[in-house]
């Protein structure tokens, strides 16, 4: 069984809605200590709100594509104020549905940031010996089938997902010295917020043989992942698809 102690603390970002959220709220079920990053104070509240350990969800607003070359410092701010870090499970993400004629280079730049950027420069801070707990780290991305199954309208965010990919892959070599883990996970369509604005979710009930995906689902991949349980698992790009791509 997977647990946690409160001494194990873990960056969450995009804790303010769907699988943010279910992230933050397993974690902290488990027994973690949760830093729940993002700029919706109302919606952070509504999950601190449903979460078991409410002592132990610390929340913290933030724009993550604002400075986000002054996100390792970010990094080393939220140490002093909590501890090291056991981990970091970045969430947070935008989708723009956009094909090539239409292609427009500022809502590119909007996505790279949040979707790409920002996690290599959190991670820039969280891999910083002095912000981590050392071996036993973990860093999990949440990328998207999209990086491996594309569709139309999809060249930017496509594109950032499969860059952040590559990029884990890069980090997981760089950091195993440390002892950190670095994974990405990679869901096809789950019913959040997000997939509700660009998704007919009849269409997604009857296109998997097991029924839609769900939060849980890409939580409790992530959460694993995170945990000493998964402790020989690095530079891994897990699909949780239902076996559709
Ligand atoms: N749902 C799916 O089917 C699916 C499939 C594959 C991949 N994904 C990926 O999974 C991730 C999460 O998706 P989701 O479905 O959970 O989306 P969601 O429900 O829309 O949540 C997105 C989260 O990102 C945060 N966020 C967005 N821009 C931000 C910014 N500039 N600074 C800080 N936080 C920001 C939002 O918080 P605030 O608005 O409060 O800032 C929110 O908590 C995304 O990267 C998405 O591409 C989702």
């Amino acid at each position: 069984m997977i647990s946690f102690n409160k001494e194990q603390i873990f960056i969450v970002t995009g804790a303010s809605s769907g699988l943010g959220e279910g992230v933050a709220l397993l974690l902290n079920e488990l027994g973690a200590t949760v830093v729940a990053v993002a700029r919706n104070l109302e919606r952070l509240n509504a999950m601190r709100a449903k979460c078991k350990f409410p002592e132990n969800m610390h929340i913290e607003i933030k724009d993550l594509a604002e400075d986000i070359e002054a996100l390792p410092q970010y990094v080393k701010d939220l140490k002093n104020k909590y501890g090291k870090f056991t981990g970091l499970a970045y969430c947070a993400g935008i989708v723009d549905i956009q094909p090539l004629q239409i292609l427009d280079y500022g809502s590119m730049q909007k996505l790279f940031n949040i979707d790409y950027y920002a996690p290599l420069f959190l991670s820039k801070g969280f891999g910083d010996r002095r912000n981590n707990v050392g071996r036993g780290a973990s860093i999990v991305f949440i990328s998207s089938i999209a990086a491996i199954s594309t569709d139309r309208g999809m060249a930017t965010y496509a594109g950032a997902k499969a860059a952040l990919i590559s990029s884990a892959k890069v980090m997981a070599r760089e950091l195993a010295s440390q002892g950190i883990r670095v994974n990405c996970v990679s869901p096809s369509d789950i019913i959040t917020p997000m997939i509700k604005e660009t998704e007919d979710n009849r269409t997604i009930e009857t296109f998997y043989p097991l029924g839609a995906g769900q939060v849980s689902d890409v939580a409790n991949m992530v959460v694993f992942l995170l945990s000493d349980k998964a402790h020989w698992l690095s530079r891994q790009n897990y699909i949780v698809d239902c076996g559709c791509i």
